[in-house]
Order: structure tokens, then sequence, then C-alpha cells
């Protein structure tokens, strides 16, 4: 693995090694301690898109393993890229410097751009409508972690299909595994992908699709909400048409399995009622503490620590 550009990158094996890694570094995030295995490296963030949960969690991730962090959350505004400096060159003068590089853009593509400039390992940290490789992992490691495996599960994947690069990559990466069932459920105009659909469909996954989150509730073992992506419409209207069209609420999570898990890569805004959080199926605030440890065990991986 030299650098972690797309959800498609990882095997079967790959991700097994990393949720073990992850495993082990779990005690050091949840005691808050530091290491010192990457003593003397430093990792870059370029976040040419807003973040919280992404960018520090990147950050955290290399100071507990006892690295350095350079970061720029406001590229798009404030790096050389105003002036026209092009992705290819800013890979390869930000790889002088650092020893490993994350980074968000809006673009598709965008990130993958950046590491054939550089000599250095790169990270996917979303890229527009695309892939959020990290997040889909920490998804997964969340879900091992609580239902104990990553086969034989049905998920029902919630909201903006369309534009939720989590949920992207949460079937990239559930497609290394077998005996998945998908439930994807979104409006009409949000749907998720068919490119998507119908590569799940040829490896043999079964995947219905509907409208209808009520009906699934009492099915899914794993309850995948995403937001609405109010940044990838064209306009505040068509946004609006779609902004709480599924919330999650208490009487519905009365309907869900008693050891269903409910996820979601956050930020929220209005599809899960804050009551909702007391109670013990809801994972995504764990899925914050797990995703250092993720990003812990891939910084680990990429530079061989
Ligand atoms: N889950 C996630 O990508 O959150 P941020 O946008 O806050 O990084």
């Amino acid at each position: 693995m030299n650098h972690l550009l797309s959800s498609q990158d990882l095997s079967h094996e790959q991700l097994l090694g990393l949720f073990d890694k992850a495993k082990s570094f779990l005690p050091t995030v949840k005691e808050k301690k530091m290491l010192k295995l990457a003593e003397g490296k430093i990792l870059a963030t370029l976040f040419y898109e807003p973040s919280t949960r992404t960018r520090f969690s990147f950050e955290t991730a290399m100071l507990r393993l006892g690295g350095k962090v350079i970061s720029n959350p406001q590229m798009e505004g404030t790096s050389s890229a105003t002036k026209g400096e092009s992705l290819y060159d800013t890979g390869k003068t930000v790889s002088e410097m650092a020893d490993i590089i994350a980074m968000r853009h809006s673009a598709m593509g965008s990130v993958a751009e950046l590491a054939q400039g550089s000599k250095v390992p790169v990270m996917n940290g979303g890229d527009g409508a695309g892939d959020h490789p990290t997040q889909g992992l920490l998804d997964l490691f969340t879900i091992r972690e609580n239902l104990g495996r990553l086969e034989n599960f049905t998920i029902a994947i919630i909201g903006d299909l369309k534009n939720s690069r989590v949920a992207h990559a949460q079937c990239a990466l559930l497609s290394k595994f077998e005996g998945v069932k998908f439930i994807f459920v979104a409006p009409a105009e949000l749907k998720m992908p068919k490119v998507i659909v119908d590569g799940l469909i040829n490896k043999g996954f079964s995947v219905s699709e509907t409208e209808d989150m009520a009906a699934v509730m009492e099915e899914a073992d794993v309850i995948s909400m995403t937001r609405v992506q109010k940044e990838r419409f064209e306009n505040e209207a068509d946004y609006l048409k779609h902004k709480g069209v599924y919330v999650i609420t208490v009487e519905l999570m009365k309907k869900a399995k008693k050891d269903a898990l409910l996820i979601h890569p956050l930020p929220r805004v209005d599809e899960i009622e804050v009551e909702v959080d007391a109670d013990p199926r809801a994972k995504y605030f764990e899925q914050v503490e797990n995703g250092v440890a993720l990003r812990m065990a891939l910084i680990a991986t990429l530079l061989k620590l």
C-alpha cells in the first residue's frame, strides 16, 4: 500500500490487517496516551473543504503516534492554489517537507492528482461526492467491533445516497465481504448511483431500493444514516426540498432490532433527533474515537512503522 486514494484499493486481507492494527491502538486512544512510533515523522494536512472530524482525527492520530503535524485547513483560499499552482506541483512541493499527506478537496479525483506529484504516501480525506475511504474504514471497524463480524448482515443506508461519498465508500468496502444485504433508502432524485448498485448486483450481493425508511427499520442489523449533502446542491431550493425527509426519532428506533447499530459519519443536521443519542445502539460518537485508532493504523501501515 503506497497511498490510500480509493476505497476500491484495499484487499480483504489488507482490511482485516488494518482493523486488527486499529484495535491494538484503541487503548492508546481511549486513555489519551502518546506513543513514540512515529517520532521524527511529519504529517501534512491539506484541506480544501471544511472539516471538523476528519482533519482533527488525522492530526490526533499522528500526534498520538508520536509524530508532528503541519496543517492548512483553508488551502482553497490561502495556499498558492490561489496563484494557479497545480495539485501535481503542490504534491511535489509538500512531499519535499512532510513524510505523509492527508487531503480533502471538493473535486472527485483531485487527491489522486496530487498523489501523482507526491513522493510520500497520500491519504484521501474525501474528494467531492466520490469517495471518503477513511470514513468508510472507520465505519466498518465500528461495525466489526460491535457486531463481531463483517459478513452476513443487513445494512440499510439512508439519505442522500447520490451525493454521500461515505455511502459510496461503505459499499465499496463492504463488497470485499460475503453475505452483506444492502437496502438503499433515498428519495427518487437522490438514489444510489446506478454504477454502484449494478456493481454490487454483478458481484452477487442482494440489493433493494426503497423510499420508505420506516419499512426497513425492523430488518436492518446496521442503520447507516447520512445527511442531505447541502454543499453538493446547485441551489438552496433543491436542498430544502430534501432536507428533513428522513429523520431517525426515538419512536422510530422502537421498531429497530434490539441489537441494531445506528451509525452516522457526522456532522448531523436534523436527520437524527438528539434524544436518540442516549440509545445504546447509537454509535456515531464511538465512531469518532474509532476513527483516530483507524487512522493511526493507516499512518503506521503507510509509513511502515
Ligand atoms: N465525517 C466527516 O467527514 O466529518 P467532517 O466533515 O467534519 O470531517
